[in-house]
């Protein structure tokens, strides 16, 4: 048993607090690699942001789950090479599915995690939320829980059809619970193909998807003042980077992402954690895809991660400073 309070790490509470008064988002980035930890590290130091390193089950599967409860505790350290005095840094274990999954992360140092009961029938959702609460908070650890279902495909987390949180849900919800912030469902989705082209406007040439329901967002605002909301599914999925995939030999069709006008303007309100982790891929792909093309010679794999992390860098630099506004919040 570790406690992630001997790894550097912290829990969501304070900064979520900061969060919401202030109007911003915290990052929450998904990461498989030391490329994309590496990345994540460089851009919060540089912008002096807090940031949410985050791992899916699959992530953990993937990685080997000691090997990444080390690289969250070398995140640390490397920020603080890096300059930074108090990293503000949080663990925490996205979409769990089960409360051993979660058990499993608080003993290993996870600072915050995920229960997603959301497919479950609410009072199912209910008992497992809490069942995870109560046994987190023994060790300060901030559990998030969902309400409402996400379409989309994410690791092992798949979903046909979204279904709109119920804001009158939302109080019983949490209050039963206890649990530290709830993601909810208006309207985004996992993946770089949240949209069909029919469900957009054409635009000057650019397919805009449909808005994202801020009534609904507002609505659980008003029921639930100051409390944090979180928002998966938020990937902008930038044209360049899948024009640049398909330029060099990839074939992503029809991938379409929220426009980040709307997740600043959530950004703004009581959402104060904003999921990334398509971009993220994106970005990486596009940078080795394009050092292929350039240096067909290259088989160190050196030569091609390092502009993959160096876009990954910018990219999450971007969101930062351009859309979440977590930046100088340290
Ligand atoms: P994206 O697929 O939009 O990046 O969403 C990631 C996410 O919500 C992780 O939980």
């Amino acid at each position: 048993m570790v406690n992630y309070k001997d790894l550097g790490l912290v829990n969501t509470r304070e900064m979520f607090k900061r969060a919401v008064a202030g109007g911003y988002a915290i990052p929450a980035f998904n990461f498989n690699t030391m490329e994309q930890m590496q990345a994540i590290v460089m851009a919060a130091v540089e912008t002096k942001s807090p940031v949410i390193m985050q791992v899916s089950k699959g992530a953990r599967n993937y990685a080997n789950a000691s090997i990444l409860r080390y690289m969250a505790e070398g995140a640390v350290a490397y920020a603080k090479e890096l300059g930074c005095e108090h990293p503000e840094i949080v663990l925490h274990l996205d979409h769990g599915d089960s409360f051993e999954l979660c058990k499993d992360c608080i003993d290993m140092g996870f600072s915050s995690v995920m229960i997603d009961g959301s497919h479950l029938p609410y009072e199912e959702n209910v008992a497992l939320a809490k069942k995870v609460v109560d046994y987190a908070h023994q060790f300060d650890v901030t559990v998030e829980a969902e309400l409402g279902v996400l379409a989309g495909v994410e690791d092992e987390v798949s979903a046909a059809e979204s279904h709109y949180t119920k804001p009158e849900e939302v109080i019983d919800f949490s209050t039963r619970t206890g649990c530290d912030s709830l993601a909810i469902s208006i309207g985004t989705s996992h993946g770089a193909h949240k949209f069909t082209p029919e469900q957009c406007t054409l635009v000057n040439g650019v397919l805009v998807p449909p808005p994202l329901a801020f009534d609904i967002l507002h609505e659980i605002e008003k029921k639930l003042p100051g409390f944090p909301i979180v928002l998966h599914g938020s990937s902008s999925v930038p044209m360049d980077e899948v024009n640049t995939i398909n330029k060099f030999g990839g074939h992503l069709e029809a991938a379409i992402g929220i426009p980040e006008e709307q997740l600043r303007e959530a950004s703004k309100s009581a959402v104060c954690k904003i999921n990334i982790d398509s971009d993220s891929r994106l970005a990486m792909t596009a940078a080795i895809r394009k050092h292929f093309d350039e240096y067909p010679s290259h088989f160190d794999p050196r030569q091609y991660l390092k502009p993959a992390r160096e876009n990954m860098k910018k990219m999450y630099i971007h969101k930062i400073v351009e859309v979440l506004g977590s930046n100088d919040k340290l």
